[in-house]
Formats: structure tokens, sequence, C-alpha cells
């Protein structure tokens, strides 16, 4: 029995920010922005717009397409570092949103790698017949931890949602090896320090802007390429093929120097390599299933082509993925 994914949905905001709007906010411009990361503007959620309004958007469009009704969703996983509150979880107002009343519902954060590691757990509980019909969600609104002040990080950011649902099949299709990992000595180059129990709300924590991500560039970028590069070729050999034999690589969308150098690493064209980094910038736990919508959707893959996934993010965290679709 393989996984089959029945069913695919993204939702982006309307409201477009671009790099010349950005211009008017803080002290930057399109140029450097182009030029150093590839985004040239990004999606912005409603100010009344919480990560699970996106989230429910990007579902009833996955249950659309798998043609099922939502209570024969067993299971609802959301990804995400931006959750409508600390607790419920995220996923439990998607439950509600769609109407998967049968579902068990529950969050897990990974970063960017979040997506990938929600489809990790889905894949075991598919396999070990414990839910047949399992919903993966990625979604973010990072405007909403974003420090508008500082141009270093606002000018990478965007939101956006995406969800597939998977199932067990006897077709071909299948989740043919997912790789997982994290070092948590980098925990400091990409976190948000306050509001939580380590230093907890006060009005310093507010006055010092603690509440917004903080990131040191650099270091996650060098990070970021030999994470994935590594992830990339763990999950091509445990899935038993080559390089060869993926159709296209869709990678975590948060700089595109980063992404040419992974593809670089792995030695395959960049026309191998899925791109939508110009439109949306990084959505973090979102990028990658947005990414595997659009690719679907202009035709670059379709039913029997290989792809690759793969991400990395805070913690720091990676994972890549080789479906069978
Ligand atoms: N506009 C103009 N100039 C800027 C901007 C900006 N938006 N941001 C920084 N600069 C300046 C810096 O101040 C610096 O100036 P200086 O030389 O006078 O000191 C200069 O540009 C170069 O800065 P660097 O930080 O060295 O630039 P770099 O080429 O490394 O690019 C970037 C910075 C884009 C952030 C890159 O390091 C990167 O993409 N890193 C990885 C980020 C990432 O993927 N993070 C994941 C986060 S999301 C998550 O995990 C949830």
């Amino acid at each position: 029995m393989g996984i089959e994914i029945i069913g695919i949905g993204s939702y982006l905001p309307e409201q477009v920010l671009t790099n010349v709007d950005l211009e008017k906010i803080v002290d930057t411009s399109d140029d450097w922005i182009t030029q150093r990361t590839g985004i040239k503007e990004r999606r912005i959620a409603d100010k009344n717009q919480a990560t699970s309004d996106l989230a429910i958007k990007a579902a009833k469009r996955a249950i659309k397409k798998a043609k099922i009704s939502p209570e024969e969703i067993d299971a609802i996983i959301v990804a995400t570092i931006t959750p409508d509150m600390f607790f419920p979880s995220t996923a439990c107002f998607v439950q509600k949103g769609i109407g998967a009343s049968n579902a068990t519902a529950f969050d897990i954060s990974a970063a960017c790698s979040g997506f990938i590691y929600a489809l990790g757990i889905a894949r075991d509980f598919i396999r070990n017949n414990s839910y047949k019909t399992v919903m993966v969600i990625g979604a973010e609104t990072l405007s909403k931890i974003t420090d508008w002040q500082d141009r270093s990080i606002c000018v990478l950011l965007g939101d956006g949602a995406g969800a597939v649902i998977l199932r067990n099949t006897n077709s071909n299709s299948d989740i043919m090896s997912v790789h997982l990992g994290a070092d948590g000595n980098y925990h400091d180059l990409l976190s948000i320090p306050g509001g939580g129990s380590r230093n907890p709300a006060t009005h310093k924590t507010v006055d010092d802007r603690l509440h917004y991500m903080k990131m040191e560039g650099n270091k996650v970028f060098k990070l970021a390429v030999k994470s994935m590069a590594d992830a990339a070729k763990k999950a091509i050999q445990m899935a038993g093929i080559t390089c060869e034999d993926v159709k296209l690589i869709i990678p975590h969308q948060a700089n595109i120097r980063i992404i040419e150098a992974v593809a670089k690493h792995l030695n395959v064209p960049m026309e191998k390599v899925f791109l939508n980094i110009q439109k949306y910038g990084n959505t973090s736990a979102a990028t990658t299933p947005i990414a595997l919508e659009e690719a679907i959707y202009e035709g670059k893959i379709k039913k029997g082509d290989i792809v690759l996934l793969v991400a990395f993010g805070g913690g720091l965290t990676w994972g890549a993925t080789v479906i069978k679709l």
C-alpha cells in the first residue's frame, strides 16, 4: 500500500507588498532585495486574519479537490510558528472551521521545516493504520511577528497557507522517504526571544521588541545550504533513487542564493528547481505546500512524477521528503 495526495490547496492573502512599498517603510531598495534574496513582493494578511483563517481557506480548497466530505478527515496536523494563540492549537480552529468533526487535531513547531515534519508524522499515522485520511497544513502569518523597523528581516517574510490530504492507495503513489533533523545548539540564530516561559511578556519585553523574530542572517545562510543539501541527499538515498529520477525539486523559498547553492551541491540545473520566491517571499512552513500546488497547477509535475521537497528553519531544523505523486 502506498500513500497518495488526494487533494491539495493553498491560499495567499490579497494584499501585495512590493519591494518598492518597502522602500517607504525602511532604508532599503528594490535592487538590494532582488539581488540579495530574489524576492520582488510578498502577501500580507489583513489585520483581522489569523493563521487559522488562511489555513481554513487552503484546507477547504484541498477538500474540494479531493472530493471528500470534511467528516472523512481523521486527523489534522498544522505546522506553524504563528499560531492564533499559544493554545488552543491552530489545528483545533481549523477543525471547527472546516467542519471536520471526526478529526483529532494538533500543531507542530519546526519553523520552516514544519510542513515536512508534519508530512512525516502523517505518513506514519497512515502506515500504522492509526488514521486513514490525514490533512497536513503549513500556515503562517509571519507579518504579525515581523519587526517592520528591522530591514534585515522584514524584507524576507510573507503570509500564506498550503494544505494536502493524504490517504492509503493501491496505486504507485507514495511518500517514498522522509528525512528529518535538528540541532538545538543553534537555537539562538532564529527565534522570538520574548513572550514565552523563558522570558514572559512584560512591558519591558514589548518595549525591547522581543516579541518579533530575530535572526543572524549570515550564519543561517551557511547552515541552510549545508543542511538542505545534506537532507536532500539523505532523502534521495533512503528512497532508493538517484537525483536524475527526480522530476522537480521544491525547496524552501527563503533566499534564491541559498536555493542556487543547494542546486549546485546536488549537481542539478536550476530548470529542475521550482521557484515562486519572487511572488511570496519566505512564508515559513507554508512555502513547500504552496509551491507544490503551484507546480502541479502549472503542469510542471503530474501523477507518477517524483518530487523532492526540502526545507530548513529555526531550531535549527531541516527535512526532506521524496514523493511519488
Ligand atoms: N536593505 C538594504 N541593505 C540591507 C538590508 C536591506 N533590507 N538588510 C541588510 N542590509 C545591509 C547590511 O546592513 C549590510 O550593510 P553593511 O555592509 O554596511 O554592514 C549589508 O546590507 C550586507 O548585509 P549582510 O547581512 O551581509 O547581507 P547578506 O548578503 O548576508 O544578505 C540576508 C542578508 C538576505 C538576510 C541573508 O543573509 C539571508 O538570506 N540569510 C538567510 C535568511 C533565512 O533564510 N532565514 C530563514 C528565516 S525564516 C524562519 O526560519 C522562520
